[in-house]
C-alpha cells in the first residue's frame, strides 16, 4: 500500500541496521588510542589508585609486565609517569639517568614492542610540586606567603611563580634523558613558554632529530587534573597552576598556543582535558594540519567510574560514546585511563 505522505527527506532511512556502518562518520579503534601508565620507584609492589579504579602504581620492575597487559588488549601506545624516590626544590630526579621513567622506558623499550611516550614535566619530581623551580624571591620558606601576597596584590609587579626560563633548562636535560632511555616520543606537559623549541634544539644537539614531540599545546588549569595529582603525587602544595596552565575561559588563546608550538616544531599537538575542551579540539582541527591529541583525564575517568558504581550509567557505554565524541570533534589520537577496557571490548 502506497504511503501517501509525501515525505521527500526522511534521515531514518539511513539508520536501519545494515547501513549504519556504511554511513558512521567517525570510528574509534585500539589503534587511536595511548594508555597512560604510572611507575613508582618508591614501591616494590603494585598500589591501585582508589580515585581511577583499575589503574595502579607500579614498580619499575613490573614496568614490562605492566606494558604486556596494555599491549594484549590491542593498544599499541603507552605514556609513562614516573614517582621518583626523592623529590627536591629544583626536582633533579627528573633527569637521572637512574631515574624511574628512564629505568622503565630502557627495560620496556628493550623488551617490548610498545611505542613508549614520556611525560616530561617537573611536577612529581619537585618538592613543592609545581612544574619547574619557582622564581628567586619564592624560594625558602616564606613561599608560601610571599605567593599569596602576589596574589592579591596586583599592583606590586608580576606574580611570582615558575621560573620559566631555568625551567626551560630542565626539560631539556629530561627531554634527552628521556631519548637516550630509548623513549619514541617525547611529551611535554608544563606549559612553559619556549618549551617546544627548547626540546626540539636539545634533541636536535644530541642525535634525536627523529624523535618526534607532542606538545601538550593547549592545556587548561583544570579542576578534573584531581585523582591524576594523587595518583601522581604531584600536587601543588601551595597556589595553583593558573600562572602558567590556560585559563579556562580562554578559547582564542589556545590557537596562539598552539602557533607558537607549531613554529617551535611540535610533531602532535594535544589540547588537555578533552570532553568539556571538545570546542577546542574542534578549533585546532580546522585551523592546523598537524595530528591533534586529546587527553581524557583521571577527573573525566573517575566520574563516569563514580556514576556508574551508583548504577547510574552503563560504564562501557558512556566511554565509548565519550571517546567516539573526542574523535568526531577532530581528534586523531587520545590519551584515556578507558584505552584497555575500550580495546578489549573489540
Ligand atoms: C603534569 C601532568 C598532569 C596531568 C598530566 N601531566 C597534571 C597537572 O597538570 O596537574 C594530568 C593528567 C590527568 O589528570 O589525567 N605532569
Amino acid at each position: 500500500m502506497a504511503n501517501d505522505r509525501s515525505l521527500t527527506h526522511r534521515p531514518r532511512r539511513l539508520r536501519q541496521d545494515r547501513i549504519r556502518g556504511l554511513v558512521s562518520e567517525t570510528s574509534l579503534e585500539p589503534s587511536d588510542l595511548i594508555a597512560p601508565i604510572f611507575v613508582d620507584a618508591t614501591t616494590d609492589e603494585r598500589v591501585s589508585i582508589e580515585s581511577m579504579p583499575g589503574h595502579e602504581r607500579v614498580p619499575v620492575a613490573d614496568a614490562v609486565d605492566r606494558v604486556e597487559e596494555v599491549l594484549e588488549t590491542g593498544v599499541e601506545a603507552v605514556m609513562l609517569f614516573g614517582i621518583p624516590t626523592s623529590k627536591d626544590p629544583d626536582g633533579t630526579r627528573a633527569w637521572a639517568d637512574d631515574g624511574v621513567v628512564q629505568e622503565a622506558t630502557r627495560q620496556i623499550t628493550a623488551e617490548t614492542d610498545a611505542y613508549v611516550l614520556t611525560d616530561v614535566c617537573l611536577c612529581e619530581y619537585t618538592d613543592h610540586g609545581h612544574c619547574g623551580p619557582l622564581e628567586e624571591a619564592l624560594r625558602g620558606s616564606n613561599a608560601r606567603a610571599q605567593e599569596h601576597d602576589h596574589d592579591h596584590d596586583h599592583d606590586h609587579g608580576p606574580t611570582l611563580t615558575v621560573d620559566n626560563d631555568a625551567t626551560l633548562e630542565a626539560l631539556e636535560k629530561i627531554a634527552v634523558s628521556h631519548a637516550e632511555a630509548g623513549a619514541d616520543m617525547i611529551a611535554p606537559s608544563g606549559m612553559m613558554d619556549g618549551m617546544v623549541g627548547a626540546i626540539r634544539g636539545a634533541l636536535d644537539r644530541e642525535g634525536f632529530e627523529h624523535v618526534p614531540i607532542m606538545s601538550y599545546a593547549a592545556k587548561y588549569e583544570s579542576a578534573f587534573y584531581g585523582p591524576f595529582r594523587d595518583a601522581a603525587d604531584g600536587a601543588p602544595s601551595f597556589g595553583n597552576r593558573r600562572h602558567y596552565q590556560m585559563d579556562p575561559a580562554n578559547a582564542r588563546e589556545a590557537i596562539r598556543e598552539v602557533e607558537l608550538d607549531v613554529e617551535q616544531g611540535a610533531d602532535v599537538l594535544m589540547v588537555k582535558p578533552a570532553l568539556p575542551y571538545l570546542d577546542i579540539v574542534s578549533s585546532l582541527r580546522r585551523e592546523f594540519d598537524h595530528p591533534i591529541a586529546a587527553y581524557n583525564v583521571s577527573g573525566e575517568y573517575a566520574m563516569l567510574h563514580a556514576a556508574s558504581e551508583k548504577g547510574w550509567l552503563d560504564l562501557e557505554a558512556v566511554a565509548h560514546e565519550s571517546l567516539l565524541s573526542i574523535k568526531r570533534a577532530g581528534a586523531d589520537l587520545i590519551l584515556t585511563y578507558f584505552a584497555e577496557e575500550i580495546a578489549r571490548s573489540y
